[in-house]
């Protein structure tokens, strides 16, 4: 049986870690341009101010995804690049970049598909409060709007949030990414439901807007929990944790119903409720309502996952020692991308894309000149193969995306962690393919069959 017949098989960037051109044609600064400047915060000391230089280069990259044979392509919209101070004048030029790859997307083949945020949030808007001011779902549906009445005679595919988990959780929880603060728990619960009336407000607006119809979805992620076993009870135990609100409050937002039932149920996870309750701000009547305006897909960014059983009660099972790990440390668990989606479209019971998987790779220039990735390759194949025996057990799978179609800057870890398809040379911009791009090819031209 396979993969569906008109399944997408596509690539993933996001404007921060790709483009560069920090400053260029009235871009207005993010948090991320400021962030990479303050000392030891990334590892490396580097920043996105030139990344791969895809402001420039898109074409050139755009030929390279004709060439691997994508249906789809899926990057970010840059909000400070659209509108420099958050909200109020457009910035035309940073419009224009985003309309002309569109065009170039098309003229080869590949479907458009934008993220409207992927975490460099306009610093004027953090400056008045970012994700805790009760306006900012106002001020994102008011962005999302511009750019689809802009791009949506083109463009039909359109995520709002790429991975809330992170952006709070990271920037304001555990201060590991930008700003890099440690807020009040109250502080995230409330960023958290603002983040989410602005998933709703936007869809509304965007769906008002679109010059056509367009397919609207959503992107976070989590590791998910797989059973040990195929038993039921293992199952059970599995799913039970996999949807389960995280007691642990320091890092309360890596879970994935807290974030996801209510946009795709209308509800907020009734374990959740009881746990943060001392922390919840005030609920509105209406928000869940606002929150869950019906979507076209749920996307999941899945790279890894937990195992347990049933024992007495669910328990997670320990990694054997020496447990295979990619180059960020990362544990290679390909059952994952079985049971995530599986556990996904029982609950949402909504078309799932992987919006992102992938690895990183100790990758570097062999003496031959090319760049040899058998890990990935190797990755690639158990994760595909799970991924379709999903498809195949009746899991409603639209595509996968790639992450990543290039290397490309790796936030905290600026350029340590290579994830592309594309080997880049951060010092010429030489972009050279790796074995896996080939084999991505191939596998794309056997429409899966290659697996
Ligand atoms: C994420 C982000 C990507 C990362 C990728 C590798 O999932 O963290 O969406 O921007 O670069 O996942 O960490």
């Amino acid at each position: 049986m396979g993969f569906r017949k008109e399944f997408i098989w596509g690539a993933a960037s996001s404007a921060y870690q790709v483009e560069g051109a920090w400053d260029r044609d009235r871009k207005g600064v993010g948090v991320w341009d400021l962030y990479c400047r303050e000392p030891g915060r990334i590892l490396d000391g580097s920043n996105g101010d030139r990344a791969c230089m895809h402001y420039e280069k898109y074409e050139e990259d755009v030929r390279h995804m004709a060439q691997m044979g994508l249906n789809a392509y899926r990057f970010s919209v840059s909000w400070p690049r659209i509108f420099p101070e958050g909200t109020g004048m457009v910035n035309e030029k940073g419009l224009r970049f985003y309309s002309d790859l569109a065009d170039c997307l098309l003229e080869h083949g590949i479907e458009p598909w934008i993220t409207l945020f992927h975490w460099n949030l306009p610093y004027v808007l953090y400056q008045r409060g970012g994700y805790l001011n009760p306006d900012f779902p106002d001020w994102f549906a008011a962005y999302a709007e511009t750019v689809v009445k802009a791009l949506s005679d083109r463009v039909t595919h359109f995520i709002t949030f790429n991975e809330p988990q992170c952006f709070v959780g990271l920037g304001f929880l555990t201060g590991e990414h930008a700003p890099g603060l440690r807020m009040m728990l109250s502080d995230t619960f409330r960023m958290a439901h603002h983040v989410l009336l602005a998933h709703g407000k936007a869809v509304q607006s965007m769906r008002a807007a679109a010059a056509q119809p367009i397919q609207i979805g959503y992107a976070p992620t989590c590791g998910a929990a797989y059973p040990a076993s195929s038993s039921p009870e293992d199952v059970e135990a599995a799913k039970n944790r996999y949807f389960a609100c995280p007691e642990d409050l320091s890092n309360w937002t890596w879970n994935v119903s807290w974030w996801s039932d209510p946009v795709m149920l209308g509800t907020y996870p009734e374990d959740g409720l009881r746990l943060y309750e001392p922390w919840l701000p005030p609920i509105g009547s209406n928000d869940l309502k606002q929150i869950c305006q019906p979507v076209d897909f749920y996307g999941q960014n899945l790279y890894n996952g937990m195992e347990y059983r049933a024992g007495n009660g669910p328990e997670a099972v320990r990694r054997r020692d020496g447990f295979p790990k990619t180059a960020a440390q990362w544990p290679v668990t390909p059952e994952c991308l079985y049971w995530g989606p599986r556990f996904l479209y029982e609950r949402y019971q909504t078309p799932i894309y992987i919006t992102e998987n992938g690895m990183s790779c100790h990758d570097t220039v062999s003496m031959d000149g090319k760049v040899h990735d058998p890990n990935r390759i190797d990755f690639l194949r158990r994760y595909l193969r799970e991924l379709r025996r999903a498809s195949e057990d009746g899991v409603d799978i639209r595509g996968y995306f790639q992450w990543s179609l290039t290397d490309n800057f790796e936030w905290a870890k600026g350029y340590q962690e290579r994830f592309g398809l594309i080997y880049v040379d951060f010092q010429t911009q030489e972009r050279i393919w790796k074995d896996s791009a080939y084999w991505y090819q191939e596998l794309i031209r056997s429409s899966g069959e290659l697996l």
